[in-house]
């Protein structure tokens, strides 16, 4: 999507060696307008597949997500993250390690807001090592729900998240795909 490719050029900015900040726009103020864009392009591209409803994690999915669920005309659930939880008999619940926060997070999505067979579309800001999708993932397993496909704004591809849906056959759209980091700029796919 070259509309975001544009915006992370110009405003995205290189950490280290694999990071890349974008809190102009996505990560902490938000652009409605490219938000909007982006919703559309994901409901494009999904126009076809009868998706009953989006599932995404917060906080930074959400964005993304509900401008999607918006043109789809779906409900868009998110799971919610918790330090600590005991599983009840109303949660789904999956662990999720971020490696850019070295720590394990819970994500959770209340039982009566999936159901089998439903047609899901998950969404994300990012795909990296892909902890958030595999969490996700196995969610939709325990609901017995139907993972139609992932769409992610910004996919580092020289990460392993993608490997996580190759491997199960799931459709991934990435609407900017990033082959690289090079001398802090940012190498498109
Ligand atoms: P994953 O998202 O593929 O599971 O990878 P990872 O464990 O590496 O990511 C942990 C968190 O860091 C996630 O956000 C993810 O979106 C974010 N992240 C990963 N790579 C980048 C990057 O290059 N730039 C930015 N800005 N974020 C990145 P989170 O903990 O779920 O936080 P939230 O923003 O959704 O609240
Ligand atoms: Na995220
Ligand atoms: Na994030």
């Amino acid at each position: 999507m070259k509309m975001l490719e544009n915006r992370i050029a110009a405003e995205g900015r290189v950490l280290g060696t694999d990071i890349l900040k974008v809190d102009a726009f996505l990560n902490h103020q938000i652009d409605p307008v490219l938000m909007q864009a982006i919703g559309k392009e994901i409901a494009r591209l999904f126009d076809h597949d009868r998706i009953d409803k989006i599932v995404t994690v917060e906080t930074s999915g959400i964005a993304p997500a509900v401008f999607a669920a918006a043109e789809l005309g779906v409900p868009l659930v998110f799971a919610k993250k918790k330090a600590a939880i005991t599983m009840t008999d109303e949660n789904y619940m999956a662990d999720v390690y971020s490696f850019t926060k070295k720590e394990t997070n819970h994500i959770i999505i209340d039982k009566k807001f999936l159901s089998a067979g439903e047609r899901i579309l998950l969404v994300d800001d990012f795909l990296a090592n892909g902890q958030a999708m595999n969490g996700l993932l196995a969610i939709m397993d325990a609901a017995q729900a139907s993972v139609v496909g992932a769409a992610i704004v910004i996919e580092k591809a020289f990460q392993p998240g993608h490997e996580i849906l190759d491997e199960r056959g799931i459709r991934l759209e990435s609407l900017a795909k990033i082959a690289d980091f090079k001398d802090g700029k940012v190498i498109f796919a």
